[in-house]
């Protein structure tokens, strides 16, 4: 069984579904701990599900680092097989993503490398493209660089508005996750040849 720990800043319906997913028997993977840099409405997923939660809030550290020193020592207590950002609003200091990786992947609200960083959905509409899309990487150096695990696309319609086609893409993430975590789990993803690959899948 894959152990997992999810990383959150938000509403976390990512989590939520990952953690519908791995309640359905079979599922070779388990959440085991969710982690936040500030006081996170997706805790309440977590509490219901009886998943232990872990509070780091960003503002309370002088540095970047000293926050991710923390992070990794209260994440690291549980172990966890693999760590899933999943709509984590904070870069991951470098010596964090070189200790977690390559068993560190990032769910992103766009076709990577198309409009990384924090505002995938808003810079798709403002460049005025016809279509976007939703992918699952291996968290890298950069910000969404790193190897594509899965990835989808997804049209913009006329009329769309930032809420209204991010509430299209999310469902996508959420299938794309979970069957990355399956993957991942079964042993059909191999994160470590995976990171070594610089091309799309
Ligand atoms: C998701 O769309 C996730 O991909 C995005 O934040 C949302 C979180 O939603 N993350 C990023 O944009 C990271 N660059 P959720 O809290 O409801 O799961």
């Amino acid at each position: 069984m894959l152990t997992v720990a999810v990383l959150i800043s938000g509403t976390g319906s990512n989590l939520r579904a990952l953690l519908d997913a791995a309640a359905v028997p079979g599922f070779p993977a388990r959440v085991v701990v969710v982690g936040a840099d500030r006081e996170a409405d997706g805790f309440a997923h977590a509490e219901e599900f009886g998943i232990p939660t872990v509070l780091v809030p960003f503002r309370e550290f002088e540095t970047r680092e000293h926050w991710g020193a923390e992070l990794r020592r209260q994440i690291d207590v549980w172990t966890p097989d693999l760590i899933v950002l999943s709509g984590l609003m904070r870069l991951l200091p470098a010596d964090l993503v070189d200790a977690w990786a390559p068993a560190l992947i990032n769910t992103h609200p766009a076709f990577l490398p198309e409009f990384p960083g924090a505002h995938g959905v808003r810079d798709a509409l403002a460049a005025g493209v016809t279509e976007t899309g939703a992918s699952v990487i291996i968290v890298d150096g950069g910000v969404d660089t790193g190897p594509i695990l899965a990835q989808e696309r997804i049209p913009i319609l006329p009329g769309d508005t930032e809420h209204t086609l991010h509430e299209r893409i999310k469902p996508v993430e959420r299938r794309l996750l979970i069957e990355v975590v399956r993957a991942i789990a079964t042993g059909e993803i191999d994160l470590a040849s995976s990171a070594a690959r610089t091309d799309a899948p």
